[in-house]
């Protein structure tokens, strides 16, 4: 089937179920292109949480369907590729945190929604990349263990009073950015500015000018009077950027910026699961509820 008569399939088995198509911004462009909503983790895991739609085909990576079954339990979620995981997410599990929960008795527990429903329910509250040092400063808490990304973790600690202990997970992906493509980039473009997304490393932090979500880099390239940015993140962020700037240039400073799990969704991947309803993703109902009151939290922390 030609791509065009696949969208437009997907899209009419959509309607026949009452279905919500939700796509990651680092998903493939043809997917951005038909879904509903695109977004980063927070705007999903909301758009999931406050639909009336009866089908959730979330194309993203297995933590975010989890997480959208766990916001809203009653209706079907579908991840069209099962095996699209996230190995940061996979980094900690739920022993490993009661371990380490052992050592700091008193540290409330911040864990970043790239983790697993069982992790979330060891924990007190879950942020996003945009939320996290909101969420974080918002706790009555002298202490916090930051879980799983060592390198949010950082970026928490250093806009924070409150003593943070680490998880030292990270994203296979941002850790592959070196501080060298930066410079190549910068010397190639010098009126160029550099986005990068917290889950980079602190040295690569060290020299951005503007840290934030992917979702945070629309709204920073669309305001900013630049017309170049470097840009620190998945791939899949340019597809919209260009489109949305069309004056502007972005330049991706390595090809290496690209996650494997977040590309494995297709066309026909996505239509195989309108038309069998599955793969469906559920979270057992002990898990779900304690991790749904993590998430519950996090959403009711006032946005900044
Ligand atoms: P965002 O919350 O910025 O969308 O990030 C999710 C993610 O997996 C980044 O690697
Ligand atoms: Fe996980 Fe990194 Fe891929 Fe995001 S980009 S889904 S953190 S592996």
């Amino acid at each position: 089937m030609a791509q065009s008569e696949m969208k437009q399939e997907i899209r009419r088995l959509l309607d026949e179920h009452n279905g919500l198509l939700l796509a990651h911004n680092y998903q493939r462009d043809e997917i951005q292109e038909i879904a509903d909503i695109g977004g980063d983790s927070l705007a999903l895991a909301m758009a999931a949480a406050e639909t009336d739609k009866d089908v959730i085909v979330f194309c993203g990576v297995h933590f975010m369907a989890e997480s959208a079954a766990i916001l809203a339990p009653e209706k079907t979620v579908l991840l069209p590729r099962l095996d699209a995981g996230c190995p940061m997410a996979d980094m900690v599990t739920a022993e490993g945190l009661r371990e380490l929960k052992q050592q700091h008795p008193d540290a409330t527990v911040v864990t970043y929604v790239n983790s697993s429903a069982a992790v979330k329910a060891e924990s007190d509250i879950c942020c996003t990349s945009s939320n996290a040092v909101n969420v974080v400063n918002s706790l009555d808490a002298e202490e916090v263990l930051l879980v799983p990304d060592r390198n949010l973790g950082r970026y928490i600690a250093d806009r924070t009073d409150k003593k943070c202990y680490f998880w030292e997970g990270y994203c296979p992906t941002h850790e592959r950015l070196a501080v060298e493509d930066i410079e190549h980039a910068k010397k190639d473009h010098p009126d160029a500015l550099f986005m990068a997304h917290p889950e980079c490393p602190p040295a690569i932090l060290e020299i951005a000018d503007h840290i934030c979500s992917t979702s945070g880099m629309y709204s920073y390239a669309a305001a900013s009077p630049a017309k170049k940015f470097i840009v620190g993140t998945e791939m899949g962020i340019l597809y919209r950027l260009r489109q949305e700037n069309p004056d502007k240039e972005f330049i991706l400073p390595t090809s290496k910026l690209i996650c494997p799990n977040m590309k494995l969704t297709s066309l026909e991947d996505v239509l195989h699961c309108l038309q069998t309803l599955s793969p469906r993703v559920t979270v057992p109902e002990d898990i779900s509820a304690r991790a749904k009151a993590t998430l519950d939290r996090m959403l009711a922390v006032p946005r900044d």
